[in-house]
């Protein structure tokens, strides 16, 4: 079946983020955003099918998830990862960012320290913090373009003996890297040398490019298995992110039965019946949808690097092995972020994900979300090179 993703499809007055709480309009022109990360496309049919369906029965009571549910979850990591999870390791949740708090809560001390690698993923940085740890920013380094982990500066972070846990990103969100099997060995292995549980966030894991592949950080070794807690969603997979529905995989009994009795302590353990659906119809029949996602999601990538290498050649798009958000050195425009802000905003009337707000070493960047139909995307392209121009 083919599925059309150049179908533009209104967001407007549906409660959308996205869209209805930005600001919508600058001298009397709509504003395209092109930031918070989900997709502006339909998701898998099978899934809305399922959800109306389920609607239409008419009573929406306290639900639990089933044997079919942890299968689907069991059959896509082996077929698209290779994975092979056992049912009891897998921990619901509404959300990976909330499994973070929850994970921060229950593996750390107040005082203690929680290690992220900058750029990232800023509530990251929030959810360190609300939990009373400070932040150790191993940032990665920029070499010629390409984001790489700095792993003389981590070896000597990991030694401090306040430092518990450490949030990996992987894939990387904003600078798009799906990092190889050397790169998670080694980092995993660190870890477990300093006593460091590593939360993997891999909820952009299956939105990767061809030629690169994303491996499971717990796929790596048993000790690193052991040492892990992987953060899992089919949120931005299937763009299901207003259903709140994700899944934590805990392979150690002892770190998992912790977990659990801070889910306890929060009341966190339920979930969502319409999250759960889709979920299990998504992984059940979303394969053939995500491939041509996928392919849709390249070619965005090819046209924006195209047309920004020969029209907008002061910005410099990183390449992006896997994810929908690219992440655009906009340096030469020689803007702090805030100007840079104001002038993608004003000027060319495009919203995007601040880079600073990533971290200090995002300053002077912008994550441009491409998940949107092609016409959309040549628009914004059109608008930035005007205002670039015109300046
Ligand atoms: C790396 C990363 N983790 C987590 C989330 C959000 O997860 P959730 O909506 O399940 O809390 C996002 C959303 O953009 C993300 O990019």
């Amino acid at each position: 079946m083919q599925y059309n993703f150049d179908q533009v499809v209104s967001r407007r007055d549906t409660h959308c983020v996205k869209w209805d709480f930005s600001k919508k309009q600058c001298e009397g022109k709509y504003i395209i955003p092109m930031s918070i990360a989900d997709m502006d496309f339909e998701t898998v049919p099978e899934v809305k099918k399922a959800i109306i369906q389920r609607a239409n029965q008419g009573i929406y009571g306290y639900t639990k998830v089933n044997e079919g549910y942890y299968e689907s979850i069991m059959n896509w990591m082996m077929k698209r990862h290779s994975w092979e999870l056992k049912k009891d390791w897998i921990v619901v949740s509404s959300g990976v960012v909330p499994a973070i708090n929850n994970i921060i809560k229950a593996f750390t001390h107040p005082g203690d320290k929680v290690i992220l690698q900058s750029p990232v993923y800023y509530p990251f940085y929030k959810a360190i913090v609300r939990n009373g740890c400070a932040i150790v920013d191993n940032p990665l380094k920029f070499v010629q373009g390409k984001y790489y982990m700095d792993f003389k500066d981590l070896e000597h972070k990991l030694k401090h003996p306040r430092v518990k846990l450490l949030i990996l990103c992987s894939p990387h969100n904003p600078v798009g890297r799906v990092w190889t099997g050397e790169e998670l060995r080694k980092l995993g292995e660190m870890c477990i040398k300093n006593n460091v549980l590593i939360v993997s966030d891999e909820i952009h894991s299956d939105l990767v490019y061809k030629n690169y592949k994303h491996i499971p950080l717990a796929a790596i070794s048993n000790d690193i298995r052991e040492n892990s807690i992987i953060c899992t969603a089919p949120s931005k997979t299937f763009n299901l992110a207003g259903l709140q529905v994700s899944n934590i995989i805990i392979p150690k009994d002892k770190l998992r039965r912790e977990y659990i009795i801070q889910l306890e302590n929060a009341a966190a353990l339920s979930i969502n019946l319409f999250g759960m659906i889709a979920c299990e119809t998504a992984y059940k029949y979303g394969e053939g949808w995500l491939d041509q996602l996928i392919d849709y999601l390249y070619e965005n990538k090819e046209v924006v690097k195209k047309y920004v290498g020969e029209r907008i050649p002061k910005l410099k798009i990183i390449e992006p092995e896997g994810t929908y958000l690219l992440w655009i050195d906009c340096r030469e425009l020689g803007m702090n972020g805030m100007e840079l802000k104001d002038f993608m905003l004003t000027r060319a009337k495009i919203q995007f994900n601040e880079g600073f707000t990533f971290g200090k070493s995002g300053e002077g960047f912008e994550r441009m979300n491409i998940a949107c139909p092609r016409d959309v995307l040549r628009e914004a392209l059109g608008r930035i090179e005007e205002a670039v121009n015109n300046l």
